[in-house]
């Protein structure tokens, strides 16, 4: 259990209106969390302090080899004003599995959970309430010893900062276009496809931008060897209902184990849906374009949270997906996914954790 220091801002910022639009991280709330971590020392000196800059070394190793990480959850707040997290165990239990694979100190899970509970709860007045919206948490640690040789750093600095946002897609429900790359790749396996850390995203903005010119808004990852087999997208998953049966790529090292992903997978097996993880080839997807049985296309994401597809490009080849519209199960995926997040839908399954 970690004993956190609270020091309160005397100068609380203007929070913003029902009419904001709340475009996706780009306001944040007045705290902060912040606990350091030194070799020999361990974790401490756990807080929450005015929103404020971080003042680093400019030979800190985060600016040089990357060494950081970063996780995504949401608050909300239920009508009957409970304030919920979505598997925030989940999160903090990846971020564990991303550390070891970066050589940073593990965080004990229940001290994850208890920060991020903490600093939420400080700031539930900047829930907002409008549909669609939340309170986005971005917890993230960064190297901060001064030193220009590589290898793991002894200092760290794990914060946590939380943004209001509305859809992370300005499409919103509407279907998004996606572009699948054939040229640049994310990840392969034995990299750090599978961690959730800020070179995998850097890796994908120079395909990004070729994307957005094209006039697509995110990129489908091919695997990096045969460039063959669907991964998964920028910012989540991705999941195809082909002649009744929804498929996605097996976890396989390169690709992010999205928390939205794990929970549509046990919805769907709940309602009898079949459900296959597995390779799934630009091929196949092409084929079930061409043949009709192609369903639905969307993705899953805590930011993207259910995000129907319109519309798939490889190279030449565009698939049309249906009639341009939300799928019935991406529809009921979305429903209740959300429903469980905004404590309209019972949870027998512990997944919307209270905030008190
Ligand atoms: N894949 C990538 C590359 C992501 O950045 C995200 C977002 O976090 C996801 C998948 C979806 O993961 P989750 O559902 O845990 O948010
Ligand atoms: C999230 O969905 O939480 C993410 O981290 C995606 C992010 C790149 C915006």
């Amino acid at each position: 259990m970690l004993n956190i220091r609270i020091e309160k801002t005397t100068a609380p910022k203007t929070k913003p209106t029902a009419d904001n639009p709340l475009k996706f991280g780009t306001i944040f709330t007045d705290h902060m969390f912040i606990m350091n971590y030194a070799t020999g020392k361990g974790w401490h000196d756990a807080r929450i302090v005015p929103y404020q800059p971080v003042v680093l070394d400019p030979a800190a190793m985060v600016f040089h080899y990357g060494q950081e990480m970063f996780e995504g959850l949401k608050a909300y707040k239920s009508d009957d004003g409970r304030v919920l997290l979505f598997r925030p165990d989940m999160n903090a239990k990846r971020t564990n599995n991303t550390n070891k694979r970066l050589c940073i100190p593990e965080i004990p899970e229940e001290d994850f959970v208890q920060a991020v509970k903490e600093l939420v709860k400080l700031e539930q007045d900047w829930i907002p309430t409008k549909p669609g919206t939340s309170l986005y948490v971005r917890p993230f640690i960064i190297a901060t010893d001064p030193f220009l040789g590589v290898r793991p750093s002894d200092t760290y600095q794990f914060i946590i900062i939380l943004s209001p946002v509305g859809a992370y897609y300005p499409e919103g429900l509407n279907p998004v276009k996606i572009w699948i790359e054939d040229d640049y790749v994310r990840a392969v396996r034995g990299g750090i496809g599978e961690a959730k850390t800020g070179g995998n995203y850097v890796a994908s903005m120079a395909a990004q931008l070729k994307a957005h010119e094209e006039g697509y808004s995110q990129v489908l990852w091919l695997d990096g060897v045969e460039r063959k087999y669907i991964e998964e997208v920028g910012a989540m998953n991705i999941f195809f209902k082909i002649n009744g049966t929804v498929i996605t790529p097996a976890l396989n090292g390169s690709i992010l184990p999205g928390i939205t992903r794990n929970s549509v997978i046990a919805l769907c097996k709940e309602w009898g849906v079949p459900v296959e993880e597995r390779k799934v080839s630009v091929d196949e997807l092409y084929e079930a374009a061409k043949n009709g049985t192609m369903e639905e296309v969307f993705g899953t994401g805590t930011a993207a949270v259910i995000s129907p597809v319109g519309h798939l490009r490889f190279q030449d080849q565009v698939m049309q997906i249906q009639d341009g519209g939300i799928g019935e199960l991406s529809q009921k995926l979305y429903d209740t996914v959300t429903g469980i997040q905004l404590g309209k839908i019972e949870d027998n399954r512990g997944w919307a954790v209270e905030v008190k």
